[in-house]
């Protein structure tokens, strides 16, 4: 069984830190990484991070885990509430997906209560912030028997 854990970053993502600091706290992505890859190599596991602004790569990343990866941890971002092509490739996936969001859309604005993701995964982590990367590791290697 492959012993990569997937985490995927959609749009807007790589300004965290100073993208409204207010809603998605002060962490940058590379100190989410950081944190994500030390509990990763804890168990022994292999980390793939990634962020994509573009709809289409996220999408392939998307399929490249559903061949290689144990598990998946997905922040779409935005595409989270516009992408079937995203809702599509997440039903290839045939091991664990977790859905995660820094801030909790279901609280905000009403745009964002459409969720394409939320159908096609295993659970949700919403409104932790940067905690919220840790907590789907936990949950994620736990779902896939690791
Ligand atoms: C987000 C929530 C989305 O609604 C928003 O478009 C984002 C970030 C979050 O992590 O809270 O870009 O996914």
């Amino acid at each position: 069984m492959s012993k990569t854990l997937y985490i995927l970053n959609g749009p807007n993502l790589n300004r965290l830190g100073t993208r409204e600091p207010e809603v998605y706290g002060t962490a940058t992505l590379a100190d989410i990484e950081a944190d994500c890859a030390k509990l990763v190599q804890a168990k022994g596991v292999a980390l793939k991070f990634c962020q994509t602004n573009a709809e289409g790569e996220l999408v392939s990343q998307v399929q490249e885990a559903a061949d290689k990866a144990c598990a998946v941890i997905l922040n779409a971002g935005a595409y989270t509430h516009t992408s079937i092509a995203l809702h599509d490739a997440l039903r290839l996936m045939e091991v664990p997906v977790i859905e995660l969001h820094l801030s909790n859309p279901a609280a905000r604005e009403s745009f964002r209560s459409t969720n394409y993701v939320a159908p096609a995964a295993t659970a949700s982590i919403c409104g932790f912030g940067a905690m919220g990367y840790e907590m789907a590791v936990t949950a994620a290697l736990h779902l896939a028997k690791i």
